[in-house]
């Protein structure tokens, strides 16, 4: 059935294409841009988080950049709270960023290590004009370094005197002190050790519950959005393969590169685990200049048939809600074929 609610963030059929410097690449490729994100469409409703999950270079970031309108997309729309945001005027756009946060990936190299952690979290205030008074603001920020879990007694210090699970709460800080509808979260705990990841990820929870924000979540791998995302979207080198609420997408994938990430993520039960068996893909991904003809997963797909390189596999509705980009979407496809695994 159709969400009839209105979505935060619509994104459809985004495509950016970036030039690319042809005397570089020498005359194997013909062609001069690289297609980092092609005809890629999702929704994002009020409070609720898509994971965007895909081996790195896939578009991930490219995509997160192009909502911000850090990027300018070759073609597509954004529409963020109603509004195109490709159309929205200069005062538009800052009251559209006020309401969009980034966190990055790398804590390290996200904040100013000039700037103290107060300044850091003050900034996007600062910027807003909103809170203008110092004390009132400083007291503010003492509060959100305490919600975040850090010791409000730090305002003072600088980044390098925090470890990096310390420096992504920090960014958090920042990101949630105008109190944003949507966060693009780009892969915030990739850079962590996994010890730290869960409370990280828990915090994120735990924000999320408290305040409403939505959360485009951006990860290279389907164990991390696991607890975090009401849908899933899995995107392979610019395209989304497959789409649906995630527990749909955990239990019944419906896409071979779905199950193939699928089987890299440990299961709890241990007897459940060892009969799992990992499905390892041939390569890595080709490059985006120059992208395989038809599903440009047919030359790593394991079920691939002819028709998968000459046919482009449109992502449809396989069942209500459940989008898949495959010729031959079949639960567990790959478990399901007659390939020895
Ligand atoms: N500014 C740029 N100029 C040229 N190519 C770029 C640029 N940014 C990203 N790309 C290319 O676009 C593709 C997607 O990159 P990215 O969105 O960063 O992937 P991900 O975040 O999934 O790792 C990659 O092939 C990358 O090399
Ligand atoms: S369309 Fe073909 S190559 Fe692409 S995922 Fe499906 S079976 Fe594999
Ligand atoms: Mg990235």
């Amino acid at each position: 059935m159709a969400d009839e609610r209105r979505p935060l963030l619509s994104v459809q059929h985004l495509c950016k294409e970036f030039p690319v410097d042809s005397g570089l690449l020498g005359r194997r490729f013909s062609k001069s841009s690289v297609s980092a994100v092609k005809d890629v469409s999702f929704d994002i409703y009020p409070g609720e988080t898509l994971g965007l999950v895909g081996e790195s270079g896939c578009g991930k970031s490219t995509t997160g950049r192009c909502i911000m309108r850090l990027s300018r997309p070759t073609s597509g729309k954004v529409i963020f709270d109603g509004k195109d945001v490709a159309e929205m005027s200069k005062r538009e756009l800052k009251g559209m960023r006020r309401n969009m946060q980034f966190i990055f990936q790398d804590p390290y190299a996200s904040l100013n290590p000039r700037m103290t952690i107060g300044e850091i979290v003050s900034e996007p205030l600062i910027i807003h004009g909103v809170m203008t008074d110092a004390t009132e603001r400083t007291l503010y920020v003492q509060e959100l370094l305490d919600t975040v879990g850090l010791n409000p007694e730090h305002i003072n210090r600088y980044p390098h005197e925090f470890s990096g699970g310390q420096r992504q709460r920090v960014g958090i800080a920042r990101a949630f002190a105008l109190k944003p509808k949507l966060i693009i979260c780009d892969e915030p705990v990739s850079a962590l050790d996994v010890s730290i990841q869960a409370q990280v990820l828990n915090l994120l929870n735990d924000l999320q519950q408290q305040y409403g924000t939505a959360y485009l979540f951006i990860a290279h791998d389907l164990s991390v959005v696991q607890h975090i995302s009401n849908h899933i979207a899995v995107m392979y080198l610019g395209n989304l393969m497959e789409h649906s609420d995630w527990k749909t997408l955990y239990d019944r994938p419906m896409h071979p590169y779905t199950q193939s990430l699928l089987s890299a993520v440990p299961v709890p039960d241990p007897d459940l685990q060892a009969t799992r068996k990992r499905i390892i893909l041939a390569g890595d991904p080709p490059s985006p200049i120059d992208p395989p003809s038809g599903c440009r997963f047919h030359t790593r797909c394991p079920i691939a048939t002819e028709r998968c390189s000459a046919e482009h596999p449109e992502l449809r509705e396989i069942e209500p809600g459940h989008l898949c980009a495959c010729h031959y979407a079949a639960p567990n496809p790959i478990k399901g074929s007659s390939i020895e695994l």
